[in-house]
């Protein structure tokens, strides 16, 4: 008897342990044979779920309503309501259609099973059982329940923060140039969120295999929780670019500005085997603007020629940009005939073809995973800056892309 208790201690400490890693749950069984309803619990109980024990459908629609169970396991033939109607009526009740309903009965004809599945069980186990089955079905029906539930809570912190997002998007838009960041806010968050999206997707159809691929589905909750960081992570990011809040114009020489963005971008360049090359002015051309607004004007540009010979027939590793000349980007610097400083963006693609027209509008894009925003946060950035944007077809093939700033020499250095 001492052995026999102490062994009991053992296994339920054993049990205490393992809780946290097994799926165990709160489960409602309905039968009204009370053999079979006290062996079941008696099993279940043993396994380490809690058990609620209902003898007849009015009894089990009373307890599930006072506490949600987090499973039902529910006999067919019973006197009274039977479990048909149980279950629908479980399904018509708010904070219980969720509720997933295993249907447990000695006929288990095709027409049976069909019944249970139209009125809303996930499942169907003949009598007479085995426990080993019973155990198994449950806890993959606890499991994809509660990985639904981590779904939905992680769909509603997505949508809380987005909300949140739009309203710091709204109080940005006080400063003249919060236009701009917006748009690159959302062109960067597009990405984590159409991933996020896409995975979601994609565990919906996991969870609807039979059996269902839940090992699958919790490395899909590890990815949207990645992508959800990144996510995070830009917004802050472009929250610490917008703490300065108003941008700040500085005196600087485009010539080096040219050079940063070519030691930025030199890596992508040699990645798509094209050579970006400066040619900058023979002097200093100073110019008053935003040093980081510059740069996002010169990338865009940048990736724009890069881009347009990677669409180029020959491909990526051809020495062709696509106009028969090789794949280059050169940025030209210099003074205009009007005292205006210009940088010249020139690529060896396939210009600009019947786009011309559209090139500035916001969201025009050819491009399979272009947002087309570059060329209006671009334009939209050289307006500020007082300067003016164009774009023309290169004669000897390939297109330019140009940019003119009022020049800043050293007495008259003013904000634009
Ligand atoms: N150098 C270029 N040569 C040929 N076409 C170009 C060039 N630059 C821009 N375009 C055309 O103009 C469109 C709009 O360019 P824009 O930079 O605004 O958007 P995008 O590059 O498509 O997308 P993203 O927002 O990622 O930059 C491009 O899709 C492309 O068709
Ligand atoms: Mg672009």
């Amino acid at each position: 008897m001492e052995a026999e208790g102490r062994r009991e201690q053992a296994r339920e400490q054993n049990q205490a342990q393992q809780a946290p890693e097994q799926v165990r749950g709160d489960i409602l069984v309905v039968e009204d044979t009370p053999a079979s309803l006290q062996l079941l619990s008696k099993l279940l109980t043993d396994a380490g779920y809690r058990v609620r024990e209902a003898p007849n459908g009015e009894l089990a629609l009373w307890s599930a309503q006072a506490q949600a169970p987090e499973l039902v396991l529910l006999d067919i033939r019973m006197p009274g309501i039977d479990g048909y109607e149980v279950c629908s009526r479980l399904k018509q009740m708010p904070g219980l259609d969720e509720v997933p309903v295993i249907f447990l009965s000695a006929h288990s004809d095709t027409d049976d099973k069909l019944r249970g599945f139209q009125v809303g069980g996930v499942d169907f186990i003949s009598k007479p059982f085995h426990f080993e089955e019973v155990n198994a079905r449950v806890m993959a029906h606890l499991k994809i329940r509660r990985l639904q539930q981590q779904l939905a809570a992680q769909n509603d912190q997505l949508q809380r923060e987005s909300r949140q997002r739009l309203a710091e998007i709204a109080h940005m838009n006080r400063n003249a140039s919060a236009s701009v960041y917006c748009a690159a806010l959302v062109h960067e968050l597009n990405q984590p969120l159409a991933a996020i999206m896409s995975n979601a997707e994609a565990a919906e159809l996991f969870l609807q295999m039979t059996p269902p691929a839940l090992d699958d589905v919790e490395e899909i909750l590890g990815d949207i929780r990645r992508d959800d960081r990144r996510a995070s992570e830009l917004i802050q990011r472009m929250r610490e670019l917008l703490k300065k809040s108003d941008p700040v114009a500085q005196r600087l020489d485009l010539n080096e500005a040219v050079a940063q963005v070519i030691a930025l971008l030199g890596s992508e360049a040699r990645m798509r085997r094209v050579l970006l090359q400066a040619e900058p002015a023979p002097a200093p051309l100073m110019v008053s603007a935003d040093p980081v607004q510059l740069q996002q004007i010169l990338i865009n540009l940048v990736l724009n020629g890069m881009d347009a010979m990677g669409a180029s027939p020959q491909g990526i590793g051809a020495a062709d940009g696509g106009c028969g000349k090789p794949r280059q980007v050169v940025l030209r610097a210099g003074l205009r005939g009007d005292g205006m400083a210009e940088v010249l963006v020139r690529d060896h693609g396939c210009g600009f073809g019947a786009n011309q027209a559209r090139l500035f509008e916001s969201f025009f894009t050819t491009k399979a995973h272009g947002m087309g925003l570059g060329l209006s946060i671009a334009a939209a950035i050289v307006q500020a800056h007082g300067g003016r944007i164009w774009a023309d077809n290169n004669p000897d093939g390939g297109a330019t892309v140009g940019f003119a700033l009022p020049s800043a020499p050293a007495a008259a250095g003013g904000q634009p």
